[in-house]
């Protein structure tokens, strides 16, 4: 096997597999990079100046690195690219599984498996084959099967090396990640991928685990998360109930260093590609390990987030139906800072309320509204409206629903605001970012998620 890796192919153009091979391609000036994609479409948009993913600072990295040692081409041109590979990262989609066994929880594979048969069909020389991809554990047994079946003098080793940026701060996390981890077992590989990060990643920071750790630390550091925001979901119901603030409470637990205080904020609940198709992942192997405490333990977590987004929404229900029954949804992506909307709690909340007979206007800073509205299962087109800008968004309604904290919502002038909106308008703050009593003072109704 080769020492050291000068060419590197990325098979999958996504959220991760377009920024996370901007990058390295940046750090690595001597090492070049291709990434590959079925999706042609998604292939023109990495090689535009609209790219497909919405990333602060991505756009520059592209610019400087694009044609450089960095291109993004079609699957069909692909073959000879990982001929020459000395590294393929496999960053394709794994999905919650919709049929056969453990449909509804355990991860679809079957795209992995069609880049590991393309990988076995036109590799020639010695490849390190990278999980890059979120899997169930012992997903490279998998892999490796399908590998040797090659027939071009592939030779393959296996390597897990999971993804944790977060989207909306991708660059920052892989510019400077908290930890790269690198699961393996053959030692040359593992320090072949290792000198790679080290371009710009403190040794340190470079752990080195077992193939099956690796697996599961990535589903695993997930589920913590997860369990984090449910925590503090959990905790806002009751900080309503009795009227302590959420934020407060927050901040007192996070000041003990064992506890931490990131990813306490409470919410209208966790949304995103990841958290529960990881979490569901989590629970079919723990039930395909008949751990059925462990899998009705992660079960709560999810639990927990789905009541939440029910909960507030029924509340705004229940108030816009006291006037002319319209809510203005602000906020459509799952967090602020991207414009990714998959499994955003704003797709339930919207089909909650169209459910219930509400009408719907619509307002995000980058998510496309009818790109969006296209998601909302139930779509009754009368009811639903979409806007560019706030203030249009909140005419006439009587509630205004906020589900994404992007900054530009925490300093709405409220009184200008107010005489547009419906007769008796209410504020319902899923993400507790507004000035409360700027709010109340110009009138409105206003509730805050975990706020007495
Ligand atoms: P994505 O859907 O944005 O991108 C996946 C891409 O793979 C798509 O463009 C798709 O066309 C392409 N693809 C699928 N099968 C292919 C094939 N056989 N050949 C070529 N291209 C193929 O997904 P993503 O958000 O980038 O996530 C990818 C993986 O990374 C998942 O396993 C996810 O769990 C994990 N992950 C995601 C994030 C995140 O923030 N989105 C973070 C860490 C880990
Ligand atoms: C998450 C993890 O943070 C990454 O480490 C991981 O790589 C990634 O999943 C993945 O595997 O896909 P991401 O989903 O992009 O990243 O974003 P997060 O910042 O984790 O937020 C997830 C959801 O939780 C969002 O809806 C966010 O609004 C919500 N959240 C987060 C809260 O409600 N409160 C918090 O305190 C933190």
């Amino acid at each position: 096997m080769k020492q050291r890796i000068l060419k590197i192919v990325c098979i999958g153009a996504g959220y991760v597999g377009g920024p996370t091979m901007a990058v390295i391609a940046d750090r690595c000036p001597d090492i070049s990079v291709t990434v590959i994609d079925l999706n042609a479409a998604r292939i023109a948009a990495w090689n535009s100046d609209a790219l497909p993913v919405y990333e602060p600072g991505l756009a520059e990295i592209v610019r400087r690195t694009r044609g450089r040692n960095l291109r993004f081409i079609s699957q069909t041109e692909g073959a000879a690219a990982i001929a020459q590979a000395d590294a393929v990262f496999i960053s394709v989609n794994t999905p919650t599984k919709t049929q056969g066994e453990g449909a509804g929880k355990a991860s679809d594979l079957s795209y992995v498996e069609s880049c590991a048969r393309y990988i076995a069909e036109h590799a020639t020389g010695p490849t390190i084959v990278i999980e890059k991809s979120t899997m169930p554990v012992r997903a490279a047994d998998t892999i490796k099967r399908i590998l040797s079946s090659g027939k071009n003098g592939g030779s393959f080793h296996v390597l897990s090396n999971p993804e944790f940026l977060a989207e909306g701060t991708a660059i920052r996390d892989l510019e400077k990640p908290d930890r790269v981890l690198i699961g393996g077992e053959n030692p040359t590989a593992i320090e072949a991928l290792a000198a790679v990060y080290r371009h710009w990643v403190p040794e340190a920071a470079i752990l080195r685990t077992g193939l099956w750790s690796a697996e599961l630390s990535k589903l695993a550091a997930n589920a913590f998360l997860a369990q984090r925001v449910s925590s503090i979901n959990a905790i806002s119901a009751l900080c309503e109930a009795t009227e302590a603030d959420v934020d407060e409470v927050a901040g007192v637990c996070g000041a003990d260093t064992r506890i931490g205080p990131k990813f306490l904020k409470a919410s209208i609940g966790f949304g995103g590609s990841c958290f529960k198709k990881d979490l569901l992942s989590l629970i079919y192997l723990c039930e395909f390990y008949q751990l059925s405490g462990p899998a009705a333990y992660w079960q709560g977590v999810l639990d927990i987030n789905e009541w939440q987004k029910r909960r507030i929404a029924a509340m705004a229900a229940e108030h816009a139906k006291l006037g002319g029954g319209v809510v203005a949804i602000l906020g459509l992506a799952f967090k602020k800072n991207t414009n990714d909307f998959r499994e955003s709690p704003a797709i339930d909340i919207c089909n909650q309320l169209l459910a219930s007979g509400v009408r719907l206007r619509l307002q995000d800073e980058r998510v496309d509204a009818k790109d969006f509205a296209a998601h909302i299962v139930d779509q009754r087109k009368v009811g639903v409206e979409f806007f560019a800008d706030v203030a249009p968004a909140a005419d006439g309604a009587d509630a205004l629903l906020i589900l994404t904290e992007w900054d530009c919502y925490a300093t709405i002038d409220w009184p200008a605001l107010f005489s547009s909106c419906g007769k008796n308008p209410a504020i319902f703050d899923g993400r507790a970012i507004i000035d409360r009593r700027a709010a109340i003072s110009a009138g409105f109704k206003v509730y805050s998620v975990g706020k007495g």
